[in-house]
């Protein structure tokens, strides 16, 4: 057990700059789940933790020690792939035990850790088996075995459920965090999947293009998303966003959009009249009422308890709602927007404002 800590880590390939720069820091015992869209470096942030790849520049601190130069032998982590990478010819057991003997430990302590990992994974009755005869949940918790009995400091997984069907996943998916909420070790758990990561995550990393685009705790990320990109990316359906004006209105500034005047609580500082924005509003935050947004509703997907509907505005812009009970209103449908949960963000840079209507 111990903490991480990432200091401006950069990576680039050849030409090609992968990582811009991450700095984040991990408490003892945390699970932080990194997430973003393919290809924006989560795997390579992972990899540079494990000592699998070399950073640019930055520096990889685990315990207080610096591991940036150490070989991943060196580095007491152990890594859960997508893949499980389990040997196809060895037993379940000789999977698990095979890093423990290239260690050299006594026969006995191998023994006693597999045997304990093998229970707390509900696996022991399968110690014999290959890879083979074993079911894709199965194989996935040898992998997670083989993990567990090395006794790391930290836990690193790259998408570990991606190959297991829809409902597996969701059941492993609890099975980790209890896991790794009992064994207490600190974490970092790489995917692409947003309900993942805000289920399993003490913290989220999400990452954009190379950058840590917000570090925070789920809510706080699906409450106060820092820019245009997480709010988009968490939370589904998906948050809807509007071109907005900010004008001057008296004392109070206002928003102006699709014909719809909001007030803004931060009256327009010199200059700023005219700024373009853009509002982010999440779909189960619509209202069915008069004197907001009037929807011309194309497709109700009924959800049971709720209704998803999309739409759209006069000027054809898409609109997604999420509304309680069962609805069948194709057609019209005036929808209002609580000012409490309406986000704002600067257009140009996609940031978000902190004063809110
Ligand atoms: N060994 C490599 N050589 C060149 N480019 C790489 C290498 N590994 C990853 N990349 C590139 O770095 C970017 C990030 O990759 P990766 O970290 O695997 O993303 P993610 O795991 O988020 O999908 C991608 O554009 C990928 O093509
Ligand atoms: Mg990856």
């Amino acid at each position: 057990m111990a903490t991480l800590a990432l200091e401006d880590v950069k990576k680039a390939f050849g030409a090609t700059q992968v990582l811009h720069g991450v700095d984040l820091e991990v408490a003892d015992g945390e699970m932080i789940v990194i997430v973003g869209a393919s290809g924006c470096g989560k795997s390579t942030l992972l990899r540079i933790v494990a000592g699998l790849e070399t950073a640019t520049s930055g520096r990889v601190i685990i315990g207080g020690q610096d591991v940036t130069p150490l070989e991943p032998a060196d580095r007491d982590v152990a890594m859960v792939f997508q893949n499980y990478a389990l040997y196809p010819h060895m037993s379940v057991f000789d999977n698990m035990a095979y890093g423990l003997r290239i260690r050299g430990l006594p026969r006995e302590v191998i023994a006693r850790r597999v045997q304990e990992a093998a229970e707390l994974l509900g696996i022991a009755a399968l110690l014999e088996r290959k890879p083979r005869q074993l079911s894709g949940g199965q194989r996935q918790r040898v992998a997670m075995g083989r993990a567990i009995v090395r006794e790391p400091k930290l836990f690193l997984f790259d998408e570990p459920l991606s190959n297991l069907d829809a409902k597996l996943r969701v059941q492993m998916r609890a099975e980790i965090r209890r896991l790794q909420k009992r064994l207490g070790v600190t974490s970092l758990f790489v995917t692409h999947d947003q309900v993942e990561a805000m289920t399993l995550g003490d913290r989220l990393v999400v990452m954009h293009q190379g950058h840590a685009a917000q570090i925070a705790t789920p809510m706080e990320i699906w409450e106060r998303p820092a820019d245009t990109y997480v709010a988009g990316f968490i939370g589904s359906p998906a948050m809807n966003f509007l071109p907005a004006t900010l004008t001057a209105g008296g004392t109070a500034a206002r928003l102006e959009t699709n014909g719809l005047v909001l007030p803004f609580a931060d009256g327009p500082r010199a200059g700023e009249e005219g700024r373009r924005l853009t509002l982010g509003i999440r779909p189960e935050h619509l209202r069915p009422g008069i004197g907001g947004l009037d929807l011309q509703v194309e497709l109700v997907e009924p959800l049971g308890g709720e209704s998803v509907l999309h739409g759209r505005l006069a000027d054809g812009a898409p609109i997604t709602a999420k509304l309680p009970g069962a609805l069948h209103a194709e057609g019209p449908l005036g929808v209002i927007i609580p000012l409490e949960h309406l986000h704002v963000f600067d257009a140009e840079t996609g940031k978000r404002l902190d004063a809110q209507a």
